[in-house]
């Protein structure tokens, strides 16, 4: 988030490349990757079948937010940065007829706020251990409920509360691309058709 032509905004590598130009990490700014990977999410089988828990979000700037599974994830990226703006000024958004919570900030750290029994299982394509995910999820116990946890930003690791970390894949992938296998994956284990 920053400030262009005096108004706030959630700031983009492309769009916003002269206001960015100072910053060593520019390529970080690509609200569109949380957007499509998110989209991976909410928009799939596994989502439209109830199957997802929840969905939490942790920005480069340590912010760390909810998003309800039944939530309808606006159809184009500007729109949806209109709403991340809405809510980290918020810090809670609710439907207009029903007031529910639709998405909210929470404190750190997450895994307060995870079931018990949770396994957190970390994605990296840096991890040794490279697995067939479906093998990986159809040998976990339907007891435990797994946490996935998908980097947005262009370089770093995600090993921060995980009890597992694996790779996916012999080739770096999109976030998008990673969650799309873990959704698919669970589909399959699920026969969600
Ligand atoms: C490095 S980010 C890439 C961000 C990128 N700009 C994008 O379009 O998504 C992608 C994330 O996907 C996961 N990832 C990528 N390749 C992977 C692999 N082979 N195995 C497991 N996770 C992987 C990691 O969690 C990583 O943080």
């Amino acid at each position: 988030m920053g400030i262009v032509r005096k108004r706030w905004k959630i700031l983009d590598s492309e769009e916003d490349a002269d206001a960015l130009k100072q910053k060593k990490d520019e390529n970080n700014y690509q609200p569109g990757v949380v957007y499509q990977a998110l989209r991976a999410i909410f928009d799939s089988k596994l989502n439209k079948a109830g199957m997802v828990g929840a969905v939490y979000v942790k920005t480069d700037n340590g912010v760390l937010f909810e998003i309800k599974p039944h939530v309808r994830i606006p159809r184009t990226c500007r729109r949806f940065c209109g709403v991340m703006l809405e809510l980290l000024d918020k810090k809670c958004i609710r439907t207009k007829d029903t007031n529910e919570i639709l998405m909210r900030v929470i404190a750190e750290p997450v895994t307060r706020h995870l079931p018990v029994n949770s396994r957190v299982v970390g994605l990296s394509y840096s991890s040794e251990k490279v697995v067939d995910i479906d093998d990986y999820v159809n040998s976990a116990s339907d007891e435990l409920n797994l946490v996935f946890v998908v980097g947005e930003l262009a370089h770093g690791k995600i090993n921060e509360y995980t009890d597992d970390f694996i790779s996916v894949s012999n080739y770096p992938l999109s976030a998008k691309g990673c969650i799309g296998l873990i959704c698919e994956s669970l589909e399959h284990k699920w026969k969600i058709f």
